[in-house]
This record gives C-alpha cells, sequence and structure tokens, in this order.
C-alpha cells in the first residue's frame, strides 16, 4: 500500500499536464480566485505547494520581488517546482509535513493550501500551525475540491471520479493508483453543508 507521500512522488513529473486535462484547465480559474484573495507583498508559505502553481501564480501578479516559501513533503513535486520557478524573486523550497511547519511564531503575512488540506491526516494540527506562524491579522485562503450539491451533478460527479480520473490519470502517468487515491480522497472529503 503507497503512502499519500509515495503516490505524489510517482506522478510528479505528469503532475501539471494531467492537472490541465482531468480539470479542462478549469483548474486555472480557480487558482487565480485563491490567489486574489491574498494580499501583495510580504512573505507567503504556500503550503502542499506541490509543483508551485499557486506560488507562480502568485508571483505573476507580483509587481516587484516577493518571498515565497514552498513547503511540501514530497521532494519529487518541490523538484519540478524548482525547475520551473521564475526568476527574480526570493523563493524558499522546506520539504516537510504541513503539521510541523519548521518556521519561527509569525513569521509569514499569508498561507495559501490548494488541494492540500484534504491529504492532510489532522486539519486541526495543521491549523494549529499555520495559526502559529502566521502574523496577528494575516490570512489563509484555502482552495478544495468537494462534491456538487445536485443529485444528478453529484452522481455525473461520481462517475468522473470512479471512472475517468484514474483512467486518464493511469494513461498520462505511471500510476493509475495515485489517480484512484485522488478521486477517493475528493469524495471522502467534507462534503458541502446544504
Ligand atoms: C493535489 S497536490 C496540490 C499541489 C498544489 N498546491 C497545486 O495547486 O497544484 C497536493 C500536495 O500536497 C502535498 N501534501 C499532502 N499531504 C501533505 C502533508 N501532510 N504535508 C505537506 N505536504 C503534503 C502533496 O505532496 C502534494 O504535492
Amino acid at each position: 500500500m503507497s503512502t499519500v507521500k509515495q503516490h505524489f512522488g510517482a506522478i510528479a513529473s505528469q503532475y501539471d499536464r494531467n492537472n490541465a486535462i482531468l480539470s479542462l484547465g478549469l483548474f486555472r480559474l480557480w487558482n487565480r480566485k485563491l490567489v486574489q484573495a491574498v494580499p501583495q507583498g510580504g512573505v507567503l508559505l504556500d503550503l502542499c505547494a506541490g509543483t508551485g502553481e499557486i506560488a507562480f501564480a502568485h508571483l505573476r501578479r507580483a509587481k516587484k520581488s516577493q518571498h515565497v516559501i514552498l513547503l511540501d513533503f514530497c521532494q519529487e513535486m518541490l523538484d519540478v517546482a524548482k525547475k520551473r520557478a521564475p526568476q527574480g524573486h526570493h523563493l524558499t523550497y522546506i520539504c516537510a509535513d504541513a503539521c510541523a511547519i519548521p518556521l519561527q511564531d509569525n513569521a509569514v503575512e499569508a498561507v495559501t493550501t490548494a488541494y492540500g488540506i484534504r491529504n492532510v491526516p489532522d486539519p486541526l494540527a495543521c491549523a494549529r500551525e499555520v495559526h502559529r506562524v502566521l502574523k496577528p491579522g494575516g490570512r489563509w485562503a484555502i482552495l478544495e475540491l468537494t462534491r456538487p450539491k445536485s443529485p444528478v451533478l453529484k452522481a455525473l460527479h461520481g462517475l468522473y471520479l470512479k471512472t475517468w480520473v484514474p483512467a486518464m490519470g493511469g494513461l498520462f502517468s505511471p500510476s493509475k493508483e495515485a489517480y484512484r487515491y485522488l478521486s477517493s480522497s475528493i469524495s471522502q472529503f467534507t462534503a458541502p453543508s446544504s
């Protein structure tokens, strides 16, 4: 049985392309919303940073040099991020668990977490850590995938997760199992309240 870290390690080099295929490019719109929810300037911590999509989208909006910390427990994902990082900014890469952030108290102005919190086994411990490293008045913006409310859309979405995601993921990456895990993590994540 693979761990979450191994799943992401197995698909790291195909992750960005597969994301674009599986979300039909929609992830860029969702990511933009997240990035707009945090202020520019100051230090940004991108938690569960993966290949750097959110960190780099934040930097594309920046008018001057910024300091962004990319934290992820999967070194392979961070290695992909390093290769595609833009120039002219202060970037720090930390390979660590989101529940034990190796930063001092009040270290950052903002935190982003995209498609990551559902993978964290103890989200409350993670929230405590984020609270500790955020400066007073700082902001934590979370973007996550969940299930639609409408029964029809819910059924179609369930089918998409069960069949399409593992099939396409398996076709374009070496690990169908990793995409099965991604699908089940979405279906098991907290449903939106009605
Ligand atoms: C679905 S990817 C999202 C990556 C990126 N945020 C994005 O928008 O594409 C989830 C990431 O969270 C990382 N991750 C999962 N659990 C983690 C944990 N407990 N601590 C640190 N990183 C974790 C994985 O390694 C993976 O890179």
